[in-house]
C-alpha cells in the first residue's frame, strides 16, 4: 500500500461548523423529467449523525434544512447479477417489466446532503492541496467545501461517468464558482487515470455506492493507479475506506469462533472474506496476532482490477415520495 494513502483516515469527526456552511444543490427534478436521477428535497429538523455501529448523535437545524437526496432507479444491466447471487437460486427472466424490477428493486437514495454525507466530504476537503483530482462529481460537495475551506488548491478536475450528472450538477458548480479553476470531465475515473499525462496533488476517489468490504480489492486497485499520478507529496483519499477496512477485521476477529459459519460467505460471493477463508485452512496453526496481521496485510495490498459494480442496489433505506416509483 503506498505511502500517500492512509487507510486509517477519519472522515466521520463531526464538527457543528459543518451545519453553517451553505452548500449549493440542484433543484427538486421529477422523473418525468427524463434524466438517470431525479432530486427529492424536503425540510428536515432532526438528523442522525452515526458515531459508529452503536451510537448515534442527533444533530438539529432550528430553522430547518433542506434535505437534497438523488434518487435512481435501479441499474437494469445489473439486475441480472443479483438474480445469479439469489440465494434460492432462480433464474427470472430480465425481459420482465420495468414495473415489477422496481418491485423488487426499488429506486434508492443515490446520494444526499445528509450529515452523514456532508461529514465525509468535509473531512477530505480539509486536507486538499494543490491540484486536485475527484472522481466522482456526485453532488459537487467535496469542492464547496475546498473553497469554503479556502483549502491551498490550485485547480480541481472532477471527473464523472454519468452524463447527466456531469451536465447537470457539473453546469451548477461551474456556474457558481466561475472564479475557481474547475474542469469537469465526462468518462469513468479508470481510464483518466490510466491516460492523463498530468500529475495531481491529492486524488479523492468516491465512486462506490456503499460502504461494503468486498469492494476493497477493487478500490486497491484504484488506488494504485491513483498513486501513479500523485506528486511525490501528493495524497489520496478514499471515501469510506477505514470503515470498511475495520469492518473487515472485525468479521476476522470473530470467523474463529463461528466456523459453522463460514460455508455461509461462500454463497455471498464476497471474493474478500472468501480469499481470507480459504488462506486461513491452509494455515490452521496461526495464531489470533498471526491471523489477525495476515488479515491485515491481504487487505491493505490485495489489488483486484477485475472491473466489479461498486453499488449493491439492494437496500432500500428509503422514504420515497410516491412520485418516484411507477
Ligand atoms: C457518491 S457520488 C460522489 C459524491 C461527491 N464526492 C460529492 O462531493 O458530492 C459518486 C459519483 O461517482 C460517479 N461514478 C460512479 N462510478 C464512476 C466511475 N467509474 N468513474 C467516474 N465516476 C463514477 C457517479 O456518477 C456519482 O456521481
Amino acid at each position: 500500500m503506498t505511502k500517500k494513502f492512509n487507510p486509517r483516515f477519519e472522515d466521520k469527526i463531526f464538527n457543528e461548523k459543518i451545519k453553517d456552511i451553505d452548500l449549493i444543490m440542484p433543484p427538486e427534478i421529477y422523473r418525468s423529467e427524463g434524466l438517470s436521477f431525479w432530486v427529492d428535497k424536503r425540510t428536515i429538523f432532526d438528523e442522525y449523525f452515526i458515531v459508529d455501529k452503536d451510537t448515534t448523535k442527533k444533530v438539529s437545524n432550528i430553522h430547518g434544512k433542506t434535505l437534497t437526496s438523488v434518487v435512481r432507479p435501479p441499474d437494469y444491466k445489473n439486475i441480472s447479477n443479483f438474480i445469479q447471487q439469489s440465494s434460492s437460486g432462480e433464474y427470472i427472466n430480465q425481459q420482465m417489466p420495468k414495473e415489477l424490477y422496481e418491485f423488487i428493486f426499488p429506486p434508492r437514495v443515490w446520494m444526499s446532503n445528509n450529515i452523514n454525507e456532508i461529514t465525509n466530504m468535509y473531512n477530505v476537503a480539509k486536507i486538499a492541496k494543490g491540484n486536485v483530482l475527484a472522481g466522482g462529481l456526485g453532488l459537487g460537495i467535496y469542492p464547496q467545501y475546498i473553497f469554503a475551506l479556502d483549502r491551498p488548491v490550485e485547480s480541481i478536475t472532477i471527473v464523472d461517468n454519468d452524463k447527466d450528472i456531469v451536465d447537470v450538477i457539473g453546469k451548477i458548480l461551474l456556474d457558481n464558482f466561475k472564479d475557481k479553476k474547475i474542469k469537469i470531465v465526462y468518462d469513468t475515473i479508470e481510464n483518466f487515470m490510466q491516460n492523463t499525462t498530468e500529475k495531481f496533488d491529492t486524488v479523492y476517489l468516491d465512486t462506490w455506492g456503499d460502504l461494503n468490504f468486498k469492494f476493497l480489492f477493487y478500490i486497491n486497485y484504484l488506488i494504485s493507479m491513483a498513486d501513479k499520478i500523485t506528486s511525490e507529496n501528493g495524497i489520496i483519499g478514499a471515501w469510506g475506506y477505514k470503515h470498511m477496512y475495520e469492518n473487515f477485521l472485525d468479521i476476522v476477529s470473530q470467523l474463529d469462533d463461528h466456523k459453522d459459519a463460514w460455508e455461509h460467505f461462500y454463497t455471498t460471493k464476497n471474493e474478500v472474506i472468501i480469499k481470507y477463508i480459504e488462506e486461513r485452512k491452509q494455515r490452521p496453526e496461526m495464531t489470533k496476532k498471526e491471523y489477525m496481521e495476515f488479515a491485515n496485510d491481504m487487505i491493505l495490498n490485495t489489488i483486484d482490477p477485475t472491473p466489479i459494480e461498486l453499488t449493491m442496489l439492494l437496500s432500500n433505506n428509503t422514504n420515497l415520495n410516491k412520485k418516484f416509483f411507477y
